[in-house]
């Protein structure tokens, strides 16, 4: 634990979101569950991150993979008991890992015995928890749900959901809700949690005048939900989880495509402790996107005294290999800069291994949003099932699970989880890729090139999008630390660069 001089744990971590349903199954239902997590804690010591999310582990009858919650203090059976997670705040903690869960506070699943009290009259003293309204507007909700509102038969009105109808839209103007989930933030920091995502943590707050939407005629509400009320209910949360000592952090969900909105809930520094930075996730694999992008970030956070972050992939989207035309080498290169940026990296399950996407059929099928592929299960072992023993698993597993095995990998050199765990020891060791400044460096039109420095450690990096060798010389003497494809590591640079390949640079006399 850092003491106040120094900067807070998240700021230099490497984070790594765990999707329990497809990390590692220790029951043999063919469902990832905690005592998988469990069981798997030495691979991830091994790799080194600071920090482990959860995506959602309570009570829920899965319409929406445990986004829909029933019960935000228990664990799902599929998943473990509160006994597991106990186990395992206690046991990432003893590896110096914190452990961070989901938060999901804007809807309930429609099984909430809150929302089964609210929707059981008029005038049940719970109605006022839900957003009620004999009207809809023309609001559209997420995960091709179409509209928004849906008709309660027995009591004659429209709830709202901004996702599925399955999720009901719980009322955060009525402050017994904001009560009794503050209490869950609470039981949670109190077993010892480092703190939480914070799932669509902008769309808590509604527009109360309920104006029809022109965006909405293409767009869900949540991709642009911005209201002044979500900010209040933030700070409320921040007030919470600020009570408690050892840095606990909340890490916002702001899934909307403005870095300056994104940025107004940092607040006062009353807010979120960080928001997801997704703009990487709508850039292609060039050099240019990354360019804009990152002079975005580095212009408006850094007045704004926010610290950044930076994700490549996640459970909603496409892998980032899988974007980057199934590249392994392009995968490889853009751990580099993930790992390098200024600001805290975000590791989704698999990356590390250089997963794709597994390929769904009609079959497969499982989420109405259409976001299997990345949520395919870890392989484990070489042979089927790979480590996934019992019955088959709740989706199928990515292309090259036998040689992308994650056996494989952890004690070959060269592997892709081999440069992941360099560059996550490279973070912990190197105060300028941790905290640094970030300034970009000369290169041609196919080439990023970066230096960051914090007092007197510096590092540079170079990243050659193009399949064609480049030439990219920097001033000063440098040795090779860290090369995406293994190559050259410990030799000085001679200003080469292979096709697709990413450099980490050190000043050659340190
Ligand atoms: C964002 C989560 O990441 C996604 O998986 C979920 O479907 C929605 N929020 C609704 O909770």
């Amino acid at each position: 634990m850092s003491d106040s001089l120094s900067p807070p744990w998240w700021k230099g971590a490497s984070i790594y979101q765990i999707y329990p349903r497809s990390f590692a199954d220790s029951n043999g239902d063919g469902i990832g569950d905690l005592g998988g997590v469990l069981h798997q804690l030495d691979y991830l010591e091994q790799l080194g991150v600071e920090a482990l999310w959860l995506s959602p582990i309570f009570r829920s009858p899965m319409a929406d993979a445990g986004y829909d919650i029933s019960d935000y203090r228990d664990i799902d059976p599929l998943f473990g008991s509160l006994a597991d997670i106990d186990r395992l705040i206690e046991e990432s903690h003893a590896r110096g890992m914190r452990l961070l869960l989901d938060f999901v506070p804007n809807h309930t699943s429609d099984q909430h015995p809150w929302f089964i009290e609210s929707s059981s009259s008029r005038d049940n003293p719970k109605r006022d928890w839900y957003i009620w309204s004999d009207r809809p507007n023309n609001w559209r909700a997420a995960l091709n749900a179409g509209s928004a509102w849906t008709l309660d038969e027995r009591t004659g009105q429209y709830y709202l959901h901004l996702f599925l109808p399955q999720q009901p839209d719980l009322n955060w103007r009525n402050p017994e809700v904001v009560a009794a989930m503050q209490d869950v933030l609470r039981f949670w920091l109190d077993r010892g949690v480092d703190g939480f995502r914070i799932d669509v943590a902008h769309c808590t707050g509604k527009d109360d005048t309920f104006a029809d939407e022109p965006r909405c005629i293409t767009q869900p509400l949540s991709d642009f939900n911005d209201q002044p009320y979500s900010h209040e209910v933030l700070r409320g949360l921040r007030r919470v989880v600020d009570q408690y000592p050892g840095e606990r952090v909340l890490i916002g969900e702001v899934n909307i495509r403005s870095t300056r909105q994104v940025l107004q809930y940092y607040g006062r520094g009353d807010e979120l402790h960080m928001s997801f930075n997704f703009l990487p996730l709508d850039i292609g694999w060039e050099a240019e996107g990354f360019r804009r992008c990152i002079e975005e970030i580095e212009t408006l956070y850094a007045p704004a005294d926010a610290w950044p972050t930076w994700v490549l992939s996640n459970h909603d989207n496409r892998r980032h290999r899988t974007r980057y035309h199934g590249s392994l080498a392009n995968a490889r290169a853009a751990a580099m800069l993930l790992m390098t940026l200024r600001g805290t990296p975000f590791i989704y399950q698999g990356e590390e291994l250089g997963l794709e996407d597994a390929h769904i059929t009609p079959e497969t099928r499982v989420d109405p949003g259409g976001r299997d592929g990345c949520r395919a299960p870890i392989p484990w072992l070489a042979t089927p099932p790979h480590g996934w023993d019992g019955a088959a698993t709740w989706l199928p597993f990515p292309p090259d699970a036998d040689t992308l095995a994650a056996e494989r990998q952890r004690h070959d050199p060269l592997s892709t989880f081999s440069l992941y765990r360099h560059l996550v020891a490279a973070r912990r060791a190197s105060p300028a890729l941790r905290l640094g400044d970030w300034h970009e460096l000369p290169a041609p039109p196919s080439v990023l090139a970066y230096r960051r420095q914090h007092v007197d450690d510096q590092r540079a990096v170079c990243i050659n999008f193009a399949d064609t060798a480049q030439v990219c010389p920097l001033d000063g003497q440098w040795l090779i630390e860290l090369a995406s494809d293994g190559h050259g590591e410990a030799t000085p640079y001679d200003g080469r660069l292979a096709p697709r390949q990413a450099l980490l640079l050190r000043p050659k006399d340190v």
